[in-house]
């Protein structure tokens, strides 16, 4: 679908790169000519708070210069995307595409699926998405500090299939941790990551504080959100304006509900089709209301004489193939997520945190290491499993698997069942079972995306054969 060039804001560059007709399509058209297009990550700066450039942020650009956040990538259900990733950081690193159930290979884990992208290196990325819906790119190297400088960029695989709105948005939820020379700080500290994590102190959406986004009035807008902050889980909810959730994970949802207040945490995406307001001028600000001072994630400002559409005329989305699990013949595999005193952190080309904080079935993830890791589970290929879950702390843990994706079926708190999904936000002390048919051979990560607790121990895999 084109974009409407309404949904551009007026004045930024971050608009330009995201929504213009410049960088996201032609990926996807090169792709499909046979010439990989070229995804390049680098170093760089960037404006994100008061009047002081920020140094060393990291990103990814897809021509000659970078516009600061990371592109907007655009993909097609059952097309082959490929794109020569180059590094140009002085580290190493890879791109793991979150929540796409390609084949292992392609799926970005250093020493697990694919050597490291050393500074200078390339790497081509070849699949095909099976699934439709908003997903979003990142590093799994040293991912503390390259995903906290910057590297998280949205996806968006199309369905040609889908119903065509008014707009479309998509917004990256990020915070920075800057000090007040708007330089970075220190990532981390020990004492907050043995908890619920280290916050940012400036926060931000596509890399801009409190965006406004042009809209049309009356007009039905479909606002694509990824939380890609290392840390914070956000509670969205709606003033001026009202909004259907029509997808959450990439998988739209069989029945799409009123966005009252929603949690998203960390690797999580929610869908929203929003009906802007009739009158020329007036806004509707989504916001984040966890905690006690409510602000501002982006603003959307109507415009134009009232399309008059409908929020109830907005039906579901064709759903994606995801297998559904045989309960009856599914085999248990219980997972234990628990704090540990244990220090097993061994020194990694990826970085290590250097502590040793959280551990899944009382076992601390040692970091990417070449030595062997043994995999949690064997799981059989074809076969339905059950995915026990305890969270034996008092936080919450966004709980991440590559390469598949699962249906919570039970839980002792209230959630939606039976949606498809590749990450969980287990509340604390929730008990969950999580069906999957293990339908991708391979060795999957899974991890606490809360990195601090994916760096210092939450972080396992199993082995699909
Ligand atoms: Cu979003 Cu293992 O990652
Ligand atoms: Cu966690």
């Amino acid at each position: 679908m084109p974009i409407s060039r309404r949904t551009l804001l007026k004045g930024s560059t971050l608009a330009a790169a995201a929504y213009g007709t410049g960088l996201a399509l032609p990926l996807v058209r090169r792709a499909l000519a046979g010439a990989p297009a070229e995804l390049i990550a680098y170093e760089g700066s960037a404006r994100l708070s008061g009047d002081a450039a920020t140094m060393r942020t990291m990103s990814y650009r897809q021509g000659e210069a970078g516009d600061g956040v990371p592109p907007v990538l655009r993909m097609r259900k059952g097309e082959e995307f490929a794109a020569r990733f180059i590094n140009e950081l002085k580290e190493p690193t890879t791109v793991h595409w979150h929540g796409m159930r390609i084949a292992n290979a392609m799926d970005g884990v250093p020493e697990l699926t694919q050597g490291y992208v050393y500074p200078g290196d390339s790497f081509d990325y070849r699949f095909t998405p099976p699934d439709a819906g908003t997903f979003w790119y990142h590093p799994h190297c040293n991912t503390l500090e390259q995903i906290g400088r910057g590297l998280t960029g949205m996806i968006v695989v199309e369905n040609p299939e889908d119903p065509v709105f008014d707009a479309e948005i998509v917004l990256n939820l990020r915070d920075w941790r800057l000090g007040g020379d708007g330089q970075f700080i220190d990532q981390f500290k020990p004492r907050d990551a043995a908890r619920g994590g280290t916050y940012g102190t400036v926060r931000t959406t596509n890399w801009l504080q409190a965006p406004v986004y042009d809209a049309p009035a009356g007009g039905l807008v479909r606002v694509r959100i990824a939380a890609t902050d290392v840390t914070r889980i956000y509670r969205l909810a709606l003033q001026g304006g009202a909004a259907k959730v029509v997808a959450l994970d990439g998988n739209p949802l069989e029945a799409p509900f009123p966005l009252d207040l929603y949690d998203v945490g960390p690797g999580q995406r929610i869908d929203l089709v929003l009906r802007m307001p009739d009158g020329e001028g007036e806004i509707v600000t989504l916001g984040n209301v966890k905690g006690s001072t409510p602000w501002t994630v982006a603003s959307f400002r109507a415009v134009g004489s009232s399309l008059k559409r409908e929020l109830g005329d907005v039906a579901a989305l064709p759903a994606n193939p995801v297998a559904v699990a045989d309960l009856k013949s599914a085999e248990i595999i219980p997972m234990e997520f628990t704090a540990t005193a244990e220090h097993g952190a061994k020194p990694s080309i990826c970085g290590s945190l250097g502590y040793t904080f959280w551990a899944i079935n009382r076992v601390a993830w040692p970091g990417d290491a070449s030595d062997p890791v043994a995999p949690l589970a064997e799981l059989k290929l074809g076969k339905s499993y059950i995915f026990r879950m305890a969270n034996r702390t008092p936080h919450a843990h966004p709980i991440h698997l590559h390469g598949m994706s699962f249906r919570a079926v039970a839980s002792n708190q209230p959630r939606l069942l039976g949606h498809p999904t590749d990450t969980i936000l287990l509340e604390p002390d929730e008990t969950a079972d999580l069906a999957l048919v293990a339908d991708n051979p391979g060795a999957w990560v899974f991890h606490c995306h809360i990195i601090e607790h994916q760096k210092t121990g939450m972080t396992s895999y199993v082995r699909v054969t």
